[in-house]
């Protein structure tokens, strides 16, 4: 890489694996709109030098679905890091993801920028919450590594979408979060999962990303429990060892029958 070529990432979210592997979620089969969303992943190629997951890799928190998923990312060769959302099980995750390209660390330098990977799920809870350990470990990070613009990665967004069902298990604290990240101006970007739907929120000198789930679609602006019938997707970034950086959603050519009845239970 030379010294202008960008970082380039595929931020791949809310998955919704299973231990059966074609069980579906919401008259959504998860894994065939994965294996959607792994053939564009596939023609990007050696475009690609890491893919980030930002949670609910797991619609059951099986172990089972964990070995899904290496093997379904395993023949893209791409080097991967996780962070778990309210419907893994964060230590089962941290077990069953142990092939070489998965790496446990939370904390990384890529292409010139800095990578912080937050986990934000309670067990059995729907919302997110930054105990004060992981924030403690966001201050110490931030303050231990040098002013490469850096990148936080969480599943559940510290900003409100106007869909208030959803709204109700963001992050339950994210003026704890923001009163640490905006100490420190390296910080440029902010991307998120859970609200399976493309979102932007602007925070003085951030940028929060929210991206479209591989799997089901959430309406957005809507007050109750609606699905969207908008395809699956991911989030394709470009990180420039300047700091500057571009970022687009892409979706995939997916088709399917929503459960148009299912109610929130989500
Ligand atoms: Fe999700």
């Amino acid at each position: 890489m030379s010294d202008i070529s960008p970082v380039s990432i595929a931020q791949v979210t809310d998955i919704h694996l299973f231990a059966k592997e074609n069980q579906e979620l919401l008259g959504m089969p998860t894994q065939d709109s994965f294996c959607a969303v792994i053939e564009q992943l596939k023609k990007l190629g050696s475009q690609l030098d890491l893919l980030l997951l930002t949670g609910d890799i797991s619609g059951d928190g099986s172990p089972e679905s964990y070995e899904n998923l290496q093997n379904l990312l395993h023949p893209l060769q791409i080097p991967t890091y996780s962070v778990p959302g309210n419907h893994d099980c964060a230590i089962a995750m941290e077990e069953a993801l142990n092939l070489r390209l998965f790496s446990r660390r939370k904390s990384f330098e890529r292409g010139g920028w800095n990578f912080i990977l937050l986990n934000s799920s309670v067990p059995e809870q729907v919302h997110g919450y930054l105990s004060a350990e992981a924030l403690n470990w966001l201050d110490d990070q931030l303050t231990i590594v040098d002013e490469k613009p850096t990148l936080i990665a969480i599943h559940h967004p510290p900003f409100l979408v106007n869909s208030q069902w959803l709204d109700g298990s963001r992050l339950q604290n994210p003026d704890d979060f923001f009163a640490i990240v905006d100490r420190y101006p390296q910080v440029k970007l902010v991307i998120c999962g859970h609200i399976h739907q493309e979102f932007q929120y602007q925070r003085h000198h951030v940028r929060c990303l929210g991206t479209p789930s591989t799997c089901i679609q959430f309406q957005p602006n809507s007050p109750d429990f609606a699905l969207d019938d908008r395809q699956p997707g991911f989030r394709h970034l470009k990180l420039y060892p300047n700091g500057n950086w571009e970022s687009w959603v892409e979706r995939v050519p997916y088709f399917y029958q929503l459960e148009l009845l299912a109610t929130t239970g989500y």
